[in-house]
């Protein structure tokens, strides 16, 4: 074995976008296209390291969700590792890591930090996405000053330090070498499951299954399956066949890997039937996301997180209440209702979970939510599928009581959010960029509008200080708000691959009792109207509906 110094250039467009770098498999697929980003992060590390050592002396952690090009990925990056002074890297066996067991792995073993082969809910296989991102110390996504500093490295790289050493044995636990560096391979599973050991009451659990609650998980052919069949059926005693589509695949069936009411349509045909189970989730691609379902009664995750927020005090792990919430900017306000009852404070933030870790870090947040069916705690620098799931058994378990039950309670008690997002996809990138434009000059003269009883009182364009280093981020989503709380909200996606697409939020507070019971489009449609009129999306992207509606 030896290390090669090899001739690399510029690839366009690997700037890592709402959660890393995320392109087609063709694109990941070139000739030194992964090896560029991977050597421009470690140059960055080597050169970016607290105490002077770079990556000398470091352990890493690289798993992901196990989608085409995985396997492959994996080798790559533990030669370019071997020749960038990395001491030990912590390998997930099979090179397997669902997202928040990545965050785990580094948090418990203390790790310099990560490397996490993803592109989430992205559909997989050779026609499908592929996607990297670097996680820090604490766990969490790599904050935009470290990922701008990659990009820009990316762009001036001229060499690559890789090892020429043959594959290793991915499947085989226990430790190899790479040149001077360790791999160790690890159980993807064990860290996990422990953490879950300790924030939840496992017996209470197995005590619900013990007589008869059943559960339906769709780990959606991904990488949660493994985890799920491990602590719902091998550790508190579900029936086998809890879990469906267990087995991660490649391309994730063919399906799209997305917990939402349309991807996860098989599920919703589950939970609509007469003989239903109890309890229905599913999870994304890399099993950070999580959708609950109660029979015929889906739950939006705005509400998740505000019910979780609630009654977080029933959970061991959150026994002695939260220090804090936060939500991002597109997400309903149900949660901040609920942080104002407990008199907890409750923090704004930009789309994207690595804005939430500094908040987590500092102590000042312990249970984050996106709209995107993503919660999580401060257990963890990531959303938390699995996570989310055994919150809302125990939640059952405490109280007796059903999702629907548990969810109309807390409508009765704090008001309801309706909330929808809608999505345009695949609109062409300078049709969405001129929208986003014109919307944007168009905002001085938006406010005052009246639609129906209500005013426009706010129309900016999002920007967020961060409390905990000052760091500003700016342009982060145009926001039309209303006298009576009522918003509108329109970004881009930062996580797309084809084209551009165009997500419009629209929510509105209700806490009369007798309207707690609208359908969702019903009671957003004026303002679905509204957000048509001012931004012209029928028009300008000649499309008369969203693709998803959830
Ligand atoms: C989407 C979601 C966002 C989430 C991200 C990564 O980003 O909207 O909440 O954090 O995926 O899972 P977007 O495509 O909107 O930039
Ligand atoms: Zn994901």
């Amino acid at each position: 074995m030896a290390i090669q110094t090899i001739p690399t250039r510029a690839f366009e467009g690997q700037r890592p976008g709402t959660s890393g770098l995320r392109k087609k498999v063709s694109v990941f697929m070139q000739p030194l296209y992964l090896e560029n980003f991977v050597q421009a992060l470690f140059d960055v590390l080597n050169a970016s390291a607290d105490d002077g050592q770079g990556l000398q002396g470091k352990t890493l952690v690289l798993g992901g969700d196990g989608r085409y090009h995985n396997r492959a990925a994996v080798q790559t990056i533990l030669k370019l590792a071997a020749a960038n002074g990395v001491q030990q890297v912590l390998l997930g066996c099979g090179g397997i890591l669902s997202t928040p067991a990545a965050s785990a792995v580094i948090r418990r073993h203390q790790a310099f930090g990560g490397i996490i082969l993803s592109a989430s809910h992205n559909p997989g296989g050779p026609e499908g996405d592929f996607g990297i991102k670097y996680n820090a110390g604490n766990g969490g996504p790599a904050n935009e000053a470290l990922t701008e500093a990659v990009y820009a490295r990316t762009q001036v790289l001229q060499t690559l330090r890789c090892s020429d050493a043959a594959d290793i044995a991915i499947d085989r636990l226990g430790r190899q070498q790479i040149e001077q560096m360790a791999v160790e391979v690890i159980d993807p599973v064990a860290d996990y499951a422990a953490l879950m050991r300790e924030l939840f009451d496992f017996e209470a659990l197995r005590g619900l299954f013990a007589r008869g609650f059943r559960v339906r998980v769709d780990a959606m052919h991904a990488v949660g399956g493994p985890y799920a069949k491990a602590i719902l059926e091998d550790q508190l005693g579900a029936p086998v066949g809890t879990v469906v589509n267990a087995e991660p695949l490649q391309d994730f069936g063919g399906l799209h890997p997305d917990p939402n009411p349309v991807n996860a349509e098989d599920l919703m045909v589950h939970m609509a039937a007469a003989d239903a189970p109890d309890f229905g989730a599913a999870m994304d691609g890399d099993a950070d996301r999580n959708m609950v379902v109660g029979p015929n009664f889906p739950v939006s995750p705005s509400d998740s997180l505000a019910l979780m927020t609630a009654h977080a005090r029933l959970i061991p792990g959150y026994r002695d209440g939260l220090r804090g919430v936060a939500r991002s900017m597109p997400t309903s306000a149900a949660v901040d209702r609920v942080a104002q009852a407990l008199g907890i404070a409750c923090f704004e933030t930009p789309t994207g979970w690595k804005f939430f870790g500094n908040l987590l870090d500092a102590g000042r947040a312990t249970l984050c939510g996106e709209e995107s069916y993503g919660t999580g705690s401060s257990h963890v620098r990531e959303k938390d599928g699995l996570w989310a799931i055994l919150f809302w058994l125990s939640l059952q378990a405490a109280t007796g009581r059903s999702v629907e039950t548990l969810v109309r309670a807390h409508w009765a008690r704090f008001g309801r959010n309706y909330y929808s997002r809608h999505d345009y996809e695949a609109i062409p990138v300078d049709v969405a960029n001129a929208l986003m434009r014109d919307l944007r000059a168009s905002l001085p003269d938006l406010k005052g509008q009246v639609l129906g009883a209500r005013r426009l009182v706010l129309a900016d364009d999002f920007a967020y200080t961060d409390p905990i280093d000052g760091s500003v981020s700016s342009g982060q989503g145009v926001r039309l708000i209303f006298d009576d709380g009522a918003r509108v909200i329109f970004r881009l996606s930062g996580t797309g691959t084809e084209g551009a697409t165009l997500r419009l939020y629209l929510e509105r507070y209700e806490s009369d009792a007798a309207y707690l019971n609208l359908p969702v489009q019903q009671a957003l449609a004026d303002l679905a109207a509204f957000a048509d009129q001012v931004a012209g999306i029928r028009r300008r992207t000649g499309m008369q509906q969203p693709s998803v509606a959830t």
